[in-house]
């Protein structure tokens, strides 16, 4: 103030104690709320600036001033954040490998979850087609695949204008990341990856450096975005946790760079079992599982598939959740409890006195009922190519330009010359 109306200083010692007397009072009034209230907090942050201010200007100290300069600076970076923390909305992220067509075990371990959430989180859902080559694909098969589930994403609720829908391969950001994660990502941690231990048994010709370093990819995937949360099913948890192991590493060596992500499991869903084989998860991969019910089947094989999904041997023939003695049952149960939001309570009660052969039609017909919308949709959307171009584009712009500036950072701390 001094400077610029070339006031005499008395003017800089009135305004500091004009200001520092205003907040005085104002924390006054403010005193019982909460202190981690945010306007309280804004506030004690504000007032230790007008500390600086007010010291430098009654002891006539510029030197002092100078000197604190850099608190000054570091107080009101604090409260810059603070107020973004305040305003802005917390991160979602998740993905899909379009290895094959979405199952019932996709929708209902993940998609479902990440519908409605838009209002809340700031979202970002992607086809994660850079994992799907780590087994063999047709390249036919897996662009239409990855255009499907655009139009699967939509149809199942997920509203372009509300989340960031983009194609991985899209992002190169996520090859880059990938590999500097790579180099974070311990031999031993990637060798006990239960997907990776499953997946090379069943591709025992073609266990490729792909396939064991899958998890830093995914990693890389995750933190460009710096979500607070990854919906996924329970078999994804493991590498959620990797990630976090990688976030702690990194962030341990270089400051607080990734944000630390939770995975986010629905408590019913969760784990989808196989129709034909209640031990083992409902799979994309055709070849794999035969007892899977895609989102894009006709009503009449996804019935087809219920009548005659396996029920357990027992002699009880009665609907009762016993996930160790009935898997079968519990895995139907589960079905149901996930497409009609029933408890299993409320459906032992329903099916009580009926047995195996009313349960299993009446979990099919649920099932049909919840995806026929979404095969209608998919199957209109399909037919606008344009319109799925402008979604993936639009995500994929949007994208990059939050995946570039981590990927600048990391880059910046790992010791990169930036160009
Ligand atoms: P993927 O493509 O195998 O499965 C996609 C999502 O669907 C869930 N899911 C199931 N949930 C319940 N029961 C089932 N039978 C079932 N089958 C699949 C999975 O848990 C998953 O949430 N690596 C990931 C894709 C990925 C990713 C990511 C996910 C790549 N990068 C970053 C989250 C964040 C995968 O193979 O999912």
């Amino acid at each position: 103030l001094w400077v610029v109306r070339g006031s005499p200083p008395t003017y800089v010692l009135l305004w500091g104690i004009i200001l520092n007397t205003a907040m005085g009072c104002f924390l006054r009034i403010f005193k019982d709320v909460e202190t981690n209230c945010s306007i309280y907090t804004l506030w004690l942050q504000a007032r230790q600036v007008c500390g600086i201010i007010h010291r430098a200007a009654t002891s006539w100290n510029l030197s002092y001033f100078v000197s604190k300069w850099a608190s000054v600076w570091e107080t009101y970076a604090k409260v810059v954040k603070h107020m973004q923390q305040q305003t802005e909305k917390k991160v979602m992220l998740s993905g899909i490998k379009p290895s094959g067509d979405l199952t019932l075990g996709s929708y209902l371990g993940a998609i479902k979850n990440w519908a409605a959430r838009a209002e809340e989180f700031e979202c970002y859902y992607f086809m994660a087609d850079l994992h799907s080559i780590t087994v063999r694909q047709n390249p036919a098969d897996l662009r239409r695949r990855t255009l499907e589930q655009l139009a699967q994403y939509i149809a199942c609720g997920l509203d372009p204008e509300k989340n960031t829908l983009f194609i991985q391969s899209h992002v190169h950001q996520h090859a880059e990341l990938g590999w500097v994660l790579n180099c974070y990502a311990m031999f031993g941690e990637l060798s006990r990856m239960t997907q990776f231990k499953d997946k090379a048994s069943k591709n025992a010709d073609n266990i490729n450096g792909g396939l064991f370093t899958y998890p830093s990819l995914m990693a890389a995937d995750i933190l460009l975005y710096q979500p607070d949360y990854v919906p996924v099913g329970e078999d994804q948890k493991q590498h959620v946790e990797l990630t976090r192991n990688i976030v702690q590493r990194f962030n341990g060596i270089y400051g607080d760079v990734f944000k630390m992500p939770e995975p986010y499991i629905p408590k019913v869903g969760a784990r989808i079992m196989s129709l034909t084989n209640p031990e083992a998860k409902m799979s994309k991969s055709e070849n794999e599982d035969t007892g899977r019910v895609c989102l894009m089947d006709d009503p009449a094989v996804i019935m087809k598939q219920f009548k005659r999904a396996i029920t357990d041997s027992d002699r009880e023939n009665c609907v009762r959740y016993d996930p160790e003695h009935k898997p079968g049952v519990a895995n139907l149960m589960n079905i149901y409890a996930a497409v009609t939001g029933k408890s299993y309570a409320d459906i032992e009660r329903e099916f009580d006195g009926q047995g195996y052969g009313v349960f299993k039609p009446a979990v099919g017909e649920a099932v049909v009922e919840c995806l026929r919308p979404i095969r209608e949709e998919a199957t209109r959307m399909m037919a606008d190519k344009a319109y799925l171009e402008s979604v993936y584009r639009a995500g994929a712009e949007k994208a990059s330009r939050v995946a570039q500036k981590t990927l600048r950072k990391v880059y910046k701390k790992v010791g990169f010359v930036a160009l």
